[in-house]
């Protein structure tokens, strides 16, 4: 299938890493050009690079999503650059600590519903504007399967993806008639370089025995028995950012192995 998507301009935020990173490398392999977003001015310069070491066009966009008007200057950055942002994928993120909601830390629980509800919410609101004038656009929201099914140790991070998935759909209400398709990738545990820190920080703790007796039972509770691959993610997002999902929009799609299978 050809999705199409040569010439489309792609901003993905949290991109300086992970499946972020991926999904941006997947986007202009896919003939896209792409706005790199991430609070790491760092990880943002290493996206960039390797997409222009791959012959394809991508701007840096080093900036700290939960700041409403930096949000504003990077789309206002983008369309000057590229003319039009066809395609924002909401990935950026942050977990604090897996710890028991009563003990985590008021503000560490702040930070994770300002960087993941409000920074989606910001640049939906920066970015619908243009989209909606141009009668064009597609919203990828990246939320969790903790948040569909609920996840102890997990409870401010589940919250704040619980909350994407709801600006979804009555978002998705809102612009559908302008063109604009909504909808949520909502990925089981999938093997990005932050996973697989923590499961390193789990082996050191744990033990190498105690740690693959864990892991085999983590991989039991997914019918597919294998944990995802950052592709996963990507194919999924690039296929209902295309015009080859015209007709999606408000919906959540698990890419998870079929660890939750929610009506
Ligand atoms: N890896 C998994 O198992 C898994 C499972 C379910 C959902 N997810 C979701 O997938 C997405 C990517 O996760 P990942 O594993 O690649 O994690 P990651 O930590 O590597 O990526 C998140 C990126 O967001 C950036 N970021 C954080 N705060 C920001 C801010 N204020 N402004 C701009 N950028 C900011 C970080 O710097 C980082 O590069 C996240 O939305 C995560 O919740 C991951």
């Amino acid at each position: 299938m050809d999705l199409q998507l040569t010439d489309k301009i792609a901003l993905v935020t949290g991109a300086g890493s992970g499946i972020g990173q991926h999904m941006a490398q997947g986007f202009a392999a896919a003939g896209a050009k792409v706005v790199v977003n991430d609070i790491n001015a760092e990880g943002v310069a290493g996206t960039v690079e390797a997409i222009k070491a791959a012959g394809s066009e991508a701007l840096a966009a080093p900036v700290d999503i939960t700041d409403l008007a930096a949000v504003e200057g990077m789309i206002g950055s983008a369309e000057a650059a590229f003319g039009r942002v066809d395609i924002l994928v909401n990935n950026a993120a942050t977990l604090s600590e897996h710890t028991l909601y009563l003990e985590t830390d008021p503000t560490a629980c702040e930070r994770e519903i300002s960087v993941i509800l409000f920074g989606t919410m910001h640049c939906s609101r920066a970015v619908l504007p243009g989209m909606i004038e141009r009668g064009y656009g597609k919203i990828l929201n990246i939320a969790t399967d903790a948040a569909r099914v609920g996840q102890e140790r997990e409870v401010n991070y589940s919250a704040a993806k619980g909350g994407v998935i709801s600006f979804t759909k009555s978002i998705a209400k809102e612009v559908g008639r302008h063109n604009v398709n909504v909808n949520v990738v909502s990925p089981g545990a999938t093997n990005s370089p932050m996973r697989i820190g923590l499961q390193e920080a789990m082996k050191e703790k744990l033990g190498e025995e105690r740690w693959l007796a864990r892991e085999e039972k983590v991989k039991r509770l997914y019918p597919l028995r294998r944990i995802g691959e950052m592709e996963d993610v990507t194919n999924a997002v690039l296929f209902l950012t295309s015009d080859a999902a015209r007709q999606i929009t408000g919906q959540i799609l698990s890419v998870n192995g079929g660890f939750a299978m929610v009506g």
